[in-house]
């Protein structure tokens, strides 16, 4: 499969990259940042980069054209945000791909956002504060692509990914437990691997029961 990657200059994005080109997979990584790509990625000939906005349809349709899925590892970097205005990074650049995948007639997307984008009533009031307290831009603008992507299921065969908070240990081989349409799951730890995350992701590019569902994970 030929796979178009956001944030494959992140730390998961990097996981993403390199478990898909072990598995002979092809990665175009669309990135703003050549700098970060790591020396082994950069010499993998199924592993090329273009640079576009990931705010601009117009400059990303192009490098769609010839592939099979898009995937987004992308994560907010700035800090002008903190503490009190919005966060406009998730939103737009969602909407941006996705305009740019309908122009480019491209249908699969899985993408990645958090645990916990919008309180759920099992929540605990004491996480409920805490999320929001420290997360609360993140929560919104990560909701809001949610909500703009699942708009888009009638041309966007999407799956949205929610994680716990993340971690940097390797990958392993332990089984997934998922909760599609709840905001995460109980019982599980608060935290994956990013490199798990990646390995999730993945599975999702092939398993299309997966298709049309924002799904929290854990394990
Ligand atoms: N940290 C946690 O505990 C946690 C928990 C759950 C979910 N998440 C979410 O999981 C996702 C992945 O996290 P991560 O730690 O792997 O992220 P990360 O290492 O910060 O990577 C972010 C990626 O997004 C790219 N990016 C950011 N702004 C960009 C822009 N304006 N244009 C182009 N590329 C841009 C970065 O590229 P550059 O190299 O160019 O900067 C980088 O490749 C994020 O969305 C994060 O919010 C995190």
């Amino acid at each position: 499969m030929k796979i178009a990657l956001f944030g494959a200059t992140g730390a998961t994005g990097i996981h993403f990259a390199q478990q898909a080109l072990e598995q002979d997979h092809e990665i175009v990584a669309i990135i703003r940042s050549p700098q970060n790509i790591p020396e082994s990625l950069k010499t993998n000939l199924n592993f090329q980069t273009v640079h576009a906005s990931i705010f601009s349809p117009s400059d990303l349709a192009g490098h769609l054209k010839n592939v099979d899925a898009v995937v987004s590892c992308l994560g907010y970097r700035g800090s002008e945000a903190w503490p009190l205005r919005t966060m406009k990074f998730y939103y737009p650049s969602a909407k941006a791909i996705i305009q740019a995948m309908k122009e480019a007639k491209k249908r699969r997307f899985v993408a990645i956002t958090m645990w916990c984008t919008e309180p759920e009533p099992d929540q605990s009031l004491w996480s409920k504060f805490l999320f929001r307290l420290f997360l609360g831009r993140y929560q919104d603008d990560m909701r809001a692509m949610e909500k703009y992507v699942d708009t888009e299921r009638e041309h966007i065969d999407f799956t949205i990914v929610r994680p716990p908070f993340l971690n940097d240990l390797p990958p392993t081989d332990v089984d997934f437990t998922t909760c599609p349409g709840r905001m995460f799951v109980p019982g599980c730890l608060a935290y994956i691997s990013r490199a798990d995350v990646a390995r999730y992701m993945l599975c999702c590019l092939r398993d299309t029961t997966t298709i049309g569902q924002t799904i929290a994970l854990g394990m």
